[in-house]
Parts: C-alpha cells; structure tokens; sequence
C-alpha cells in the first residue's frame, strides 16, 4: 500500500440512481416513493428553458414538503455555462440546502469549475448556519471533462460520486452515435476468414475506455463510480447487459431514466447469492491458510493468496451494506402499529 490514506466519500447506496425532471411535480412525488437508492431532481437537460425557474420552485418544494427518508436526494443544477446555474445554487441552497445530500454538475471540465460551486454552496451553508455538508456528484461527458478527470476528482472535500454521461460525451467527442449508451454495430472487429472463408462479427463496448478511466479516477480518490443513462427503456435486457458489463469493471450503479430500470439497476448492483457465498468462503480458506502459517491455498482448483481476502472483503461488505439499507427502506415503509404514517414530512 502507498503510504498516501485515500479518504472514502460517505458510504451510500448508489446501485440505481432515478432521473426526475423538476418540471413535473407529479414525477417528483412518485420519485419519492420510489426504491431507488438515490433520486437526482434534474433543473438541467429535461427541462425547457422557459421552464426552469418554474422547475426550481416545485424542487424547493418537493424537498421540503415530500418524504426522502431511506433515501439521497440530489439535485441537478445547469452547466456553469449557463446563467441558471447561480440561480439554481442560490434558490436550491438556500431555500432547502438542509434537506438536501447531494449536488449534481453536469459537464464538469476543469477542477476551477468544482472551486465555483464550492464557493457558493459553503457561503450558503454558512450563512443560514446549516448543520449539513452538501456533496457533489459530477457527470464526466464532455472531452475536457474526460481530459481533466484526475484533477476534478480530487478538486473538493465534497466530491461524493463521478458519473459517465454517455450521450453529452458522444455528442462532445463527435462519436457517430445518437443512441443513449449502448454499442454500436459499427464499432466491431471481424475474425480472420476460417477455413471455408467464414468470418465472424465481433461486436466491441465503444464506451470501455471512458468508464475504466472513470472508475480509476473515482477509486483513487475515495468516490462512487456510477455509470449513466441507458436511452431504450423497452429493452430491459440490454440496459442489464450495460449495467453488468459496468459492475464488472467496478462501478457502484447506473442511472435509472425510467422508472422500470430501477430494479433492474438494484438487482444487478447487488452481489448475488452465490458471489457472497463463495467470498465468504474464501475468507475461511484464507483464515484457515494463515493460522497454518501458509500465505496462499487452492479453492476449487484456484490459487487463493492475501489478495483474494481484500476482494472477498469488498464483496462481503458490500452485500452487509445493502441489507441494511434494504431493512431500513423496509422499516420506513411499513407504518409502526397504532400509529398513522404521516404523509408528509420534514427531513
Ligand atoms: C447525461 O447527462 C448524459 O449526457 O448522458
Ligand atoms: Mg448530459
């Protein structure tokens, strides 16, 4: 280990991540009631410019008036390109920063961009005395963004999560795409002709090197890595195919833009059964190796060493992390007996 500590951002769940646009007090209710782990209320990409500051008001509203309890709540603001954005810090912060975990940015590109916002949120903060610490969340989708990801990683104490926005980051980088995540059938390889001249297609992820430089990033700086939207919600195989291929790679989650992704997104961000099971059973083979005196052991004809327990580990404390949550989540929805469940409720 490098003698450097690597702080860890809060511990959250963040297996799926719900879109909601402000504009829409409707959604915003039911996003409340929702099973996913975090809900970002969106000012940004999903509402109209003549709709924004009618946006931030059911937002403010929505936070302090709705019941988050059992889960985060994030709101995201418009890009520091715009002039909403001040607007959105300014209202949001002030008038419901203490019901609020998390700030979104959107097309982050420079580690002056993340100074900004800090800036403004702890001048709020510490002007309406909130007892709170604001996170941020940031989407890495644009070229700049993706070039300066080392430095805006480590640009705050606040920074939570670092996101890939898929369809900003095609749009930016020119990739000749208008599909939402997902791969293209353009982007493949094909096998040498075999002996009859046959050849096969093999398709590739076009999107491997962003996540993967993504999810280091994140890792070496203590944050979530949560990959983003999958566009066709009436393919619920392929937005699993996305989200696995993800999860592989060490992402925390995946962004649900349809209500129906959310389970989806919990189902494969939580290790199954098995997986759990044989981490666990690699930490007794290993504790078993140590107390004779042996650094590595075969299990199942594999070679296991002190590598395989910090894999197991994570594993193990991720899957004890999730039942805890899933029992408060449950906790919070059934009402106590002989007492009404409020329907609405401060934070
Ligand atoms: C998300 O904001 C994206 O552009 O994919
Ligand atoms: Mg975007």
């Amino acid at each position: 280990m490098s003698f450097k500590i690597v702080d860890q951002a809060p511990a959250r769940m963040n297996r799926s991540e719900l879109a909601v646009p402000g504009s829409n007090p409707v959604f915003l209710e039911k996003a409340a009631k929702s099973p996913a782990d975090v809900v970002f209320l969106d000012l940004e990409d999903a509402v109209a410019p003549d709709d924004k500051p009618q946006a931030r008001k059911n937002i403010i509203e929505a936070l302090n008036d709705l019941d988050w309890s059992g889960k985060t709540v994030s709101v995201r603001i418009n890009g520091l390109d715009t002039h909403y954005m001040y607007r959105d810090v300014v209202d949001v912060v002030e008038q419901a920063g203490d019901k609020l975990d998390l700030i979104m940015i959107p097309k982050v590109g420079t580690a002056a961009d993340v100074y900004a916002v800090d800036m403004m949120v702890t001048q709020i903060e510490q002007a309406k005395g909130f007892k709170n610490r604001i996170g941020f969340e940031h989407i890495i989708e644009t070229a700049l963004g993706m070039q300066n990801l080392a430095e805006i990683g480590a640009a705050s104490p606040r920074n939570e999560s670092l996101h890939f926005g898929v369809a900003d980051y095609a749009a930016s980088t020119k990739a000749r795409t208008t599909g939402i995540g997902g791969p293209h059938p353009d982007y493949h390889v094909l096998t040498d002709p075999d002996s009859e001249g046959n050849r096969d297609v093999h398709w590739g992820d076009m999107w491997h090197y962003p996540i993967t430089k993504m999810v280091v990033v994140a890792r070496a700086n203590g944050l979530r890595p949560i990959d983003g939207p999958f566009g066709d919600f009436q393919d619920p195989e392929g937005y699993k195919a996305q989200a696995f291929r993800a999860a592989v790679l060490g992402c925390e989650g995946k962004w649900a833009i349809h209500p129906s992704q959310i389970a989806l997104a919990n189902e494969v961000y939580s290790p199954s059964k098995e997986e759990v099971a044989k981490a666990k059973r690699i930490l007794a083979a290993m504790k078993q190796a140590q107390k004779e005196g042996r650094g590595a052991v075969a299990l199942d004809g594999r070679l296991i060493d002190i590598a395989s327990i910090r894999q197991a580990e994570v594993m193990v404390k991720k899957a004890r992390q999730i039942a805890k949550a899933e029992k408060a989540q449950a906790a919070q929805a059934a009402p106590a007996k002989g007492k009404a469940k409020p329907k609405k409720k401060n934070k």
